[in-house]
């Protein structure tokens, strides 16, 4: 929703397509989520930019190994930083800009699989998020349900050019302050 609302074009965008996937009926359910190719954009992009789980998992090789000519003993604590890889710039185009549109224009895999070492929020290899499967639908539903029903501003004195994107770290990282937001209903009736 941040990002959604420090970019109007892509808000505008993303809402257009749920209203008309979803049209007069009145709600979103699952349905027709596979139909909405720019709001899943739009969370993989979220996820490129700020992944929750940062540095993923700490995880230990059990056997000796090399990695681009360095020598990986066995036993050592290992860091993925998937935030720094999101925002490469040997990978990604412009990386600091959030354009949801990157995924749609690609034959590059960016399904959540773990199979495009460029873009890994749920890790990689075996021990990746067992619940991609669970988490990506929740996650739609959750937007394009927002979407639907809302058109959303900032609230009363917030400026877009300060609104607060800094983030916290814990188990899993979000924003560092609320964001405040005022939602104006939309009814496909009237
Ligand atoms: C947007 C939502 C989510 C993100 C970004 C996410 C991300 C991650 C990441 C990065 C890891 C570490 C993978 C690695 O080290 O290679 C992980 C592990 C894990 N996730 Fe998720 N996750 C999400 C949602 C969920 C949900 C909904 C569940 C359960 C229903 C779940 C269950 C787990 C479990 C059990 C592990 C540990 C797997 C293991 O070590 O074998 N995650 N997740």
């Amino acid at each position: 929703m941040s990002e959604l609302l420090r970019n109007q074009e892509a808000m505008k965008e993303a809402q257009a397509e749920v209203r008309r996937v979803y049209g007069s009926k009145g709600y979103v359910d699952e349905s027709k989520l596979h139909e909405l190719k720019y709001l899943g954009a739009v969370i993989k992009e979220t996820l490129r930019l700020h992944p929750p789980v940062p540095l993923l998992v700490p995880r230990e090789n059990s056997e000796n190994c090399v990695i681009n000519g360095y020598q990986i003993p066995s036993k050592t604590k290992i860091m993925i930083n998937a935030w720094a890889i999101g925002r490469d710039p040997k990978n990604w185009n412009e990386p600091e800009r959030f354009e949801p549109k990157r995924f749609l224009s690609t034959s590059a895999d960016y399904s959540f699989k773990g199979l495009n070492f460029n873009y890994i929020p749920f890790g990689a290899g075996r021990r990746m998020c067992p619940g991609i499967t669970f988490a990506t639908p929740v996650l739609e539903l959750l937007l394009s349900n927002l979407l639907y029903h809302f058109d959303w501003k900032l609230s009363e004195g917030m400026k877009l050019e300060n609104l607060d994107m800094n983030e916290s770290f814990g188990a899993v990282v979000k924003r560092k302050t609320d964001l405040n937001v005022v939602p104006f209903c939309y009814s496909p009736y009237y």
